[in-house]
């Protein structure tokens, strides 16, 4: 009975320890299972509030301020009295007949043809004339390349004639000639070799530099190497829309560097010649502004557009380093930086991959322009914020609008050139304005329908008449030069 009893016992205790062990280990199971959802839910909130936090202090960091314009007056202007008034063109848009990397790819693309453009190789004394009539004392051009050098190592000198005999006119007219050496065009042979996507080739660039330079600088005091390095590489390597029409990103970091590295080569050779020379280059400031401003994915690819498009330049340019590599001579290259400035880009996470698919975003209250990105004039001041800690003056190389109808250039003009003189009044060293352009040309993969002078052409009879605009230029500059 005694045996029966116990055996009924441990056999009831094993049940019962059996029984407890399935309660502790569910209720293990459960507290593990708690446990998980704690984390994640404490993980996800963790997340979420320093997303936010991210977000606040973005929006507080990187703030995008916008005037209200109607209660501003905007003749409430005044500049030093040795502010340069200019405007600028770049040779391949307005000179015509070339052969170069643009016309290859104008045919390869089947685009537009720029072909005579303004055929301002011909009529290059009229239009100095019509610098002369609006007031300018600066004057930005660039010098085409392929018709220095249409051939390796074949030196054209009667063109170089023709730009030195430019430049005596200039300063005749007491007009400051401010050369840049690329502007987006070179040579076919050049571009055959892989241009500045090899940096073999820098060596070429440099020679051509040294050789306008030498024919050119014991009269020209200003120089730009080369126009808007980030618009270059990007639309050429990046959205195909330049030459050469390609479409890699690991090129077009490779394309920037070496803008970099031939800019830094220029800028110390031409430098040892002529220590007392001013030489810069022209940068397109283009601020990338989150579409919605409490994206979590707005901000970020906002943030990285303007690091590639500005900040890794700037970086550059101040420690001489750029994306991963090192560029020492790159250092302090700079004598003034020309800033060119047009807009702003609302950046989201669908961004175009090319041009044609480019519809730009803009804020309710914005004007769109006829390229299609709204005109933002308080984005100049932030452009000008940007360049400011090169420590080194700051020239406006180009400023200005498409706008066949001349409806809105006014309103850009005077907008612009009002932040200019608020910066100018709070210390920033700007000391020259130039706008882009003194006349329609060929504007790029766009051809002839973005319309940009001051001046407008008729294309068929190339006459030029003067705009609205052009006369309301004339007269600002009038009076500063008069106050
Ligand atoms: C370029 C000019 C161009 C202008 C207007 C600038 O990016 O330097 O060549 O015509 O913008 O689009």
């Amino acid at each position: 009975m005694i045996a029966y009893k116990s055996a009924f016992f441990a056999a009831n205790n094993r049940e019962l320890i059996r029984k407890a062990k399935k309660r502790t280990s569910n209720t293990e199971d459960s507290l593990v299972n708690n446990m998980w959802a704690y984390l994640l839910i404490s993980a996800v909130s963790g997340l979420i509030a320093f997303k936010l936090a991210l977000i606040l202090y973005r929006r507080r960091k990187y703030p995008e301020p916008h005037f209200d314009w109607e209660s501003i007056d905007l003749d409430e202007i005044s500049f030093p009295e040795n502010f340069l008034w200019g405007t600028a063109t770049a040779a391949h848009q307005i000179e015509g007949n070339l052969t170069n990397n643009w016309t290859v790819h104008e045919e390869n693309k089947n685009l537009e043809k720029s072909g005579e453009a303004c055929n301002h190789w011909n009529l290059w004394k009229d239009d100095f004339q019509m610098l002369t009539d609006l007031g300018l004392t600066s004057y930005r051009f660039s010098i085409e390349w392929s018709r220095l050098e249409p051939e390796e190592g074949s030196w054209n000198n009667e063109a170089m004639d023709i730009y030195s005999q430019m430049i005596d006119d200039l300063i005749s007219r007491r007009i400051r000639p401010t050369v840049t050496l690329h502007h987006f065009s070179h040579p076919v042979w050049w571009e055959e070799k892989g241009g500045f996507a090899d940096e073999n080739n820098l060596d070429h660039f440099l020679s051509y530099c040294e050789r306008v330079f030498d024919a050119l600088s014991d009269r020209v005091d200003v120089w730009c190497t080369i126009n808007e390095p980030t618009v270059f590489s990007t639309m050429g390597y990046t959205l195909g829309q330049f030459p050469p029409g390609k479409r890699s990103i690991r090129l077009t970091l490779k394309v920037m560097r070496n803008l970099m590295r031939g800019h830094a080569m220029v800028y110390r050779s031409l430098k040892s010649k002529r220590p007392e020379v001013r030489i810069g280059i022209a940068k397109n400031v283009t601020l990338f502004d989150p579409l919605n401003r409490w994206s979590p994915i707005d901000w970020p690819v906002s943030r990285l557009l303007d690091w590639l498009w500005n900040g890794a330049w700037r970086k550059g340019i101040i420690t001489g380093k750029m994306l991963f590599s090192k560029i020492p001579q790159a250092k302090d290259s700079l004598d003034f930086v020309g800033l060119n400035y047009y807009t702003h880009f609302l950046t989201g996470l669908f961004m175009p991959t090319s041009t044609d698919e480019l519809e730009f975003a803009k804020r309710p209250h914005e004007i769109a322009t006829e390229f299609g990105y709204p005109m933002y004039a308080e984005g100049f001041r932030r452009a000008i914020e940007f360049v400011a800690p090169l420590n080194v003056p700051i020239e406006i190389t180009e400023n200005g609008v498409a706008d066949a109808q001349d409806s809105l250039r006014p309103e850009h003009l005077k907008r612009h050139l009002w932040i200019i003189s608020e910066a100018i009044k709070e210390g920033y060293n700007i000391t020259s304005y130039h706008h882009w352009s003194l006349m329609d040309n060929f504007e790029w993969a766009e051809g002839y329908s973005m319309r940009f002078g001051l001046h407008e052409v008729d294309f068929n009879t190339q006459k030029r008449t003067l705009r609205p605009s052009g006369e309301l230029y004339r007269s600002i500059i009038h009076n500063s030069k008069s106050k």
